[in-house]
């Protein structure tokens, strides 16, 4: 009668400690990027964006670049909607302080906030004076309830010569490291 106690006590705890031990081999987990060189390139108006890049920034060990339109948006939020609204109306590319340089780097990671159910004016022009031939980008995005909308096949539309990934998507500052490193790992690079 001990003795299977003991027995029954010294699965218990084997059980515990193997499943203690998974949860921290899984938050210990690296991802993997093959040699590769990654570069990657945010916008954020409000912060939510950048989090996340940083994020990446500290699981894939990248070059972080952060896209800056020439003209700064108002810190006002209405103002900022009624901007984006109008650049989405009018098809607007906005200047940046810095178009970036994609051509050394093999994967690019490329943020933006959701701007009316697409990227935000500066992603587009940073796409567009950037040549993105033969090179992967891995997009992510933030937004405020409404989903990634077309961002990523309006990516996919200005750099027909790249492949984008599937794409990682959070509500506002939601995004936890642990998200991050298995939406990379399931890219497989
Ligand atoms: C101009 C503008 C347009 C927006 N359009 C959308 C939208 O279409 N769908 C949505 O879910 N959120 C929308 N939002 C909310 C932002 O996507 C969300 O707050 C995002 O996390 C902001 O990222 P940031 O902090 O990196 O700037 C919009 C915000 C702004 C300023």
């Amino acid at each position: 009668m001990d003795k299977r106690i003991f027995i029954i006590l010294g699965l218990v705890i084997v059980l515990c400690a193997t499943g203690v031990y998974r949860v921290l081999a899984n938050q210990n987990k690296e991802v993997n990027m093959n040699g590769k060189k990654i570069l990657i390139a945010y916008f954020s108006h409000s912060g939510n964006t950048r989090a996340v890049a940083e994020k990446i920034q500290g699981v894939t060990g990248g070059d972080l670049f952060e896209i800056k339109p020439a003209k700064p948006y108002p810190a006002q939020y209405n103002a900022v909607v009624e901007i984006g609204r109008q650049e989405k109306e009018n098809n607007v590319y906005p200047e940046l302080t810095d178009n970036g340089n994609v051509e050394n780097y093999d994967i690019i990671f490329l943020g933006t906030p959701v701007w009316w159910y697409t990227m935000a004016g500066p992603v587009k022009t940073f796409i567009k004076n950037n040549n993105f031939d033969g090179k992967t980008i891995a997009p992510f995005c933030t937004h405020g309830g409404g989903g990634a909308s077309s961002t990523y096949t309006d990516m996919q539309k200005l750099a027909p010569n790249a492949v984008v990934t599937e794409g990682f998507t959070s509500y506002e500052n939601s995004a936890k490291t642990d998200d991050v490193k298995n939406w990379i790992n399931s890219l497989k690079f």
